[in-house]
């Protein structure tokens, strides 16, 4: 990694992106400069104490023209309207754009800086452990080494894959960018479940907490199917086998996560349609 970047908005993800990329260009000759724009002061003090780099208040004090080769916009969705066009003179200079707004499309983005190479990113918030999954896709104007350097900075925090069809976000954003989501609420739902069955509730939490996160490290440890690890568990006629036939039967948990995960891309679309 080498160039300089401009992150703005060092929130959860922002510090998570910049912790990755600094361990990375840690001890690296010619490595890449960056510049954190956060205007709360907290946050802003905590990157400079922590990774010692330069931060400032807003974009008023960047350089002009500022050298940066890629600017990352990790402010809040509702924010872009107003952050994005601050950074129109980076996309004009041939800056990399790279947003991980939710919702918020390529073409409203361009729209906000004019035009530029712009590759739009849905990371979600296992980014805070490096174990995230993000989905990138970006518009023409994408040169193949700007494509590799956004995966160079996106991989920091975890696995990155590429879609060419924009419209696809909405139903990723519905799995892997809410999905963290579903799978606390299984974890809400067993402690529950366990207290019900007559567990005291601290070790409910913590056969909850421990089978959730056992079974997310098998899953990691194998290229075996989900189906053939949970086929392995379910003896005929056991105890697993009993639970799996609630859990399959009608309006199961199938049925529910089908309608879930359609309902949150419904939303992600009319988001998208109000950004
Ligand atoms: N967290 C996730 O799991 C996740 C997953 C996928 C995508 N994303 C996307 O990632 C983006 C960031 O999310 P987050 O959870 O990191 O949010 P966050 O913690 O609220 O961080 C956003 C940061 O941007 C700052 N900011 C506001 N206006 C700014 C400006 N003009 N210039 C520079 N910084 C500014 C905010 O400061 P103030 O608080 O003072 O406004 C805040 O510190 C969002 O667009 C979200 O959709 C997040």
């Amino acid at each position: 990694m080498t160039g300089r970047i401009v992150l703005v908005g060092c929130g959860n993800m922002g510090h998570a992106l910049l912790g990755g990329w600094c361990d990375r260009r840690a001890g690296v000759t010619g490595a890449p400069e960056i510049v954190v724009v956060e205007p709360e002061a907290e946050r802003r003090h905590r990157a400079g104490d922590h990774f010692a780099v330069a931060t400032l208040a807003g974009p008023a004090s960047l350089p002009e023209p500022d050298p940066a080769d890629v600017v990352v916009i990790a402010v809040k969705p509702q924010a872009t309207a107003t952050v994005v066009p601050a950074y129109a003179a980076h996309a004009r200079a041939g800056a990399l754009i790279l947003s991980i707004a939710a919702g918020r499309t390529l073409a409203s983005l361009e729209s906000r800086l004019g035009g530029g190479a712009v590759v739009r990113a849905m990371p979600n918030t296992a980014a805070a452990v490096r174990a995230a999954i993000t989905v990138a896709c970006a518009n023409s104007n994408v040169t193949a080494a700007q494509r590799t350097r956004a995966e160079d900075l996106l991989s920091v925090v975890g696995d990155v894959a590429w879609i060419e069809d924009e419209a696809l976000l909405d139903a990723v954003t519905a799995v892997s960018g809410s999905g963290p989501a579903y799978v606390f609420l299984l974890t809400e739902c067993l402690t529950d479940a366990a207290i019900a069955a007559g567990l005291p509730p601290p070790l409910a939490t913590q056969l909850a907490r421990a089978t959730v996160v056992g079974a997310g490290r098998l899953l990691a440890a194998t290229e075996a199917p989900a189906a053939s690890l949970r086929r392995e568990v379910t003896s005929p006629g056991g105890t697993t086998a009993a639970a799996l036939a609630i859990l399959g039967g009608t309006r199961g948990l199938a049925e529910l996560m089908t309608a879930a995960v359609a309902a949150a891309a419904d939303r992600s679309r009319e988001l998208a349609r109000e950004g």
